[in-house]
């Protein structure tokens, strides 16, 4: 036996859990048979899984993505220990919280990185030191992680720039033009949301007169870039903004609103239904965004996490992702576009949100006007 880790997975080899809705297969102790064999029941359930998130300035981490992974686990493997970090959009921290991870000697690393390439260094070190890695929402470039679990993004930006090239088209706009307010150029969704986004804004013929690729995916970037856009282009001078997600799309409608711009008709996109995106989208300041089901997402990962800590092959993966390295197993998840329309029939119906924690305040009106009760 090579390695302290390989002792400790021999040792322990047992965890808890169930199949998740993803017809993920129920992990199981060392043994091919899977049954809770050995006599080893407590210790082995306890295995150390290290979560690290990039950002703290986009609500999902904090608010779903870490609640829903740490309760599947839970759920999973009761004994388990998590260790989770937020590396506030700093690439430079994410190194350190991932380095203090490998020494601890955590069982397992799912890790949505800040910086896909830099990210490779903590792949290489964790990889190293007997550590399996999962590629949690966004792609580990140049690396060898042993899965990745996210959506499908350049859908994302074909459902994006789709929706927004059609209400351009109601609006009797169909050309535009817009302005376009891309998201990190560190993060590999952003290109991808990008790739999907402007070919379908091209292939609908309408005109991006200027892209801007939002460092950190900071709100308060995106709201100063719109600021300076509508002073040099006038209240009039774009039809439409397409914004990669809900805190840059909130950023350039703060810009609108605080120049005096009617926003209710400058549609504008956004995504991962944040609330505060919802209820704008209820009462007619953004149009649309994207609903990802995060509860998917992470659940997969924790279920994927547990098997990786218990030596098992996670068998979920359905596809393979390049990531310029190897072809990473990947699960890809089905995004939706959410207009005033269907926040009922998604969001709601999902349980992403009630309609108490939607319909307070000046939103109320809205959503009796659109069902939501
Ligand atoms: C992306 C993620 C999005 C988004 C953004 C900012 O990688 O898929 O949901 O919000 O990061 O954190």
């Amino acid at each position: 036996m090579s390695g302290g880790r390989t002792v400790r997975r021999t040792l322990m080899g047992i965890a808890v859990c169930g199949a998740l809705a993803l017809g993920l297969a129920a992990c199981g102790d060392d043994e091919p048979s899977g049954g809770g064999g050995g006599d080893t029941t407590a210790a082995s359930a306890a295995k150390a899984v290290a979560l690290l998130l990039p950002e703290t300035k986009t609500t999902r981490y904090d608010e779903q993505d870490k609640p829903l992974f740490e309760a599947k686990l839970t759920e999973l493997c009761p004994d388990c220990t998590l260790s989770y970090q937020n590396a506030d959009q700093d690439s430079a921290k994410q190194l350190t919280q991932a380095e203090a991870e490998i020494t601890k000697g955590v069982d397992v690393m799912v890790l949505d990185p800040v910086d896909g390439k830099a990210a490779a260094a903590i792949v290489d070190k964790a990889k190293a030191a007997g550590i399996p890695v999962i590629s949690y929402d966004r792609l580990l470039l140049d690396s060898e992680p042993d899965l990745y679990i996210s959506f499908d993004n350049e859908q994302v930006g074909t459902l994006q720039g789709e929706a927004l090239a059609e209400k351009l088209k109601t609006d009797g706009n169909p050309t535009g033009p817009i302005v376009k307010i891309n998201g990190s150029p560190t993060d590999n969704n952003a290109t991808l949301f990008k790739k999907g986004s402007n070919a379908a804004l091209k292939a609908a013929g309408v005109k991006i007169l200027i892209e801007y690729d939002t460092p950190d995916w900071s709100p308060d970037k995106a709201q100063t870039f719109m600021d300076g856009q509508i002073t040099k282009l006038g209240k009039d001078g774009f039809k439409g903004v397409y914004a990669a997600n809900d805190g840059t799309g909130g950023g350039a409608i703060a810009a609108m609103k605080s120049a005096g711009i009617d926003v209710t008709t400058i549609p504008t996109t956004g995504q991962d239904a944040e609330l505060a995106a919802i209820q704008r989208i209820l009462v007619g300041e953004q149009f649309m965004t994207v609903y990802k089901a995060i509860k998917l997402e992470a659940e997969a990962a924790a279920q994927a996490a547990v098997d990786l800590a218990n030596g098992t092959t996670p068998s979920s993966a359905t596809s393979t992702v390049n990531n310029g390295k190897i072809d990473v197993p990947s699960i890809l998840l089905t995004p939706v576009a959410v207009t005033k329309d269907n926040v009922k029939d998604t969001v709601v119906a999902d349980g992403f949100y009630t309609a108490a924690q939607i319909c307070t305040g000046d939103f109320a009106a809205a959503c009796t006007e659109a069902g939501i009760q």
